[in-house]
């Protein structure tokens, strides 16, 4: 069967055409996006009612583009599956608006996709995907939580942030430090010059800095995001905020801040205080697998070192490629597939939700 994908939740359209062969392998036969990252970049972050704007602009041809390129027409499709939550309502509801519309125009069932249920779906479409049960991580520009897997429509959330997300705090460090938004994947770049300064090295450079002068020193000294209260929860505030002090106290002094140095530092902080819950959620659950999805699953140095944390622990680990880790369509389809055989088929009085928990 053929199931078509679309999700507008935050500054992505996207739209995705995937096909499920017999023996249930996913294919994904397109995969459409017109990012809006440019026009947001002006404001240095997302502006929701510009980003509803562009998403009404895009879907239409978007969605031409993808079926085109899937060698797909409409009538051959077994499902539309949309993302209904969490994210931007304005964003969201145009989405949701045109999957309804052309379900109805088609005759085709409509699924309703959670979005961080999607990012794990991501890894449905690896070359070894994941049987559930598993645990996951998700870290986005909006979520930084954990959850057990307990089937492919069935997540158990078992720790999270209580403020803000692990992306939205690269974010913002970024931008400070004067990258363009969104500045994760340039903060990526920026920390391994860092890493390989401080160390020397050019690999191994991630394990080896926690010798360099630069680790040992205070000033770039940062709280750890892993809560020490027995929970699997988080909290980057905290960091975040000795990150912007970092960076006024060095403004204040009139030195020039090694922006290379601050990075490796700040996201060696970062991604440790991540591998720490993991590391406690993998010992909850002695045999599971890990998948690590969403944006900031793009992160080198976070992937590494939870490559070397999952080997230390004779653990499956299941990393999407770097393209399908930020938001796409084939992820929501992926995870609608899965939705539709369980039977969850949404009504004509389906809505969008900027909530989490939302149905
Ligand atoms: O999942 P996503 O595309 O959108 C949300 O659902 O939030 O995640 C976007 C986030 C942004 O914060 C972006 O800066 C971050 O993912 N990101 C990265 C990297 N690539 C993207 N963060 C750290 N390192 C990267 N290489
Ligand atoms: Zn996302």
């Amino acid at each position: 069967m053929k199931i078509i994908g679309f999700e507008s939740s935050c500054d992505e359209t996207a739209v995705s055409v995937l096909e499920a062969d017999e023996k249930g392998k996913l294919h994904i036969l397109s995969n459409a996006i017109a990012s809006q990252v440019d026009t947001h970049r002006l404001y240095g972050g997302v502006v929701p009612e510009i980003a509803g704007r562009a998403h009404i602009e895009a879907i239409s041809a978007l969605t031409r583009e993808a079926l085109t390129s899937a060698s797909t027409k409409p009538e051959e499709l077994s499902a539309v599956a949309v993302t209904t939550h969490p994210g931007l309502i304005g964003a969201l509801l145009v989405g949701v608006s045109f999957a309804k519309a052309f379900a109805v125009r088609y005759g085709l069932p409509l699924v309703s996709v959670d979005h961080i249920k999607g990012h794990v779906a991501a890894a449905y479409l690896t070359e070894a995907p994941p049987t559930p049960p598993f645990v996951a991580l998700v870290v986005s520009g909006g979520h930084t939580s954990l959850f057990a897997v307990e089937d492919y429509t069935r997540f158990r959330l078992v720790g999270k942030t209580r403020d803000d997300a692990i992306g939205e705090a690269f974010d913002k460090i970024g931008r400070i430090v004067g990258l363009p938004y969104p500045a994760g994947a340039g903060f990526d770049t920026l920390a391994r010059q860092g890493f390989i300064r401080a160390t020397g090295k050019e690999e191994g450079f991630y394990a080896a800095f926690k010798q360099t002068e630069v680790y040992k020193n205070p000033y770039y000294k940062f709280p750890s995001a892993a809560l020490a209260d027995g929970s699997l929860d988080f909290s980057f505030s905290g960091m975040k905020t000795a990150a912007i002090n970092l960076l006024h106290r060095f403004e204040q002094s009139g030195t020039p801040l090694e922006n290379d140095y601050f990075a490796a530092a700040y996201t060696y902080a970062a991604v440790e205080s991540v591998a720490k819950k993991v590391e406690a959620l993998l010992k909850e659950y002695p045999t599971a697998s890990l998948t690590v999805a969403g944006g900031v699953a793009a992160n080198s140095h976070l992937r590494a070192r939870l490559s070397s944390l999952c080997e230390k622990m004779g653990r499956t680990l299941c990393m999407p490629p770097i393209s399908l880790c930020g938001d796409n369509g084939a992820m929501i389809a992926a995870q609608g597939y899965y939705e539709y055989l369980d039977g969850h088929i949404a009504t004509s009085a389906q809505n969008a939700s900027a909530e989490d928990d939302a149905q």
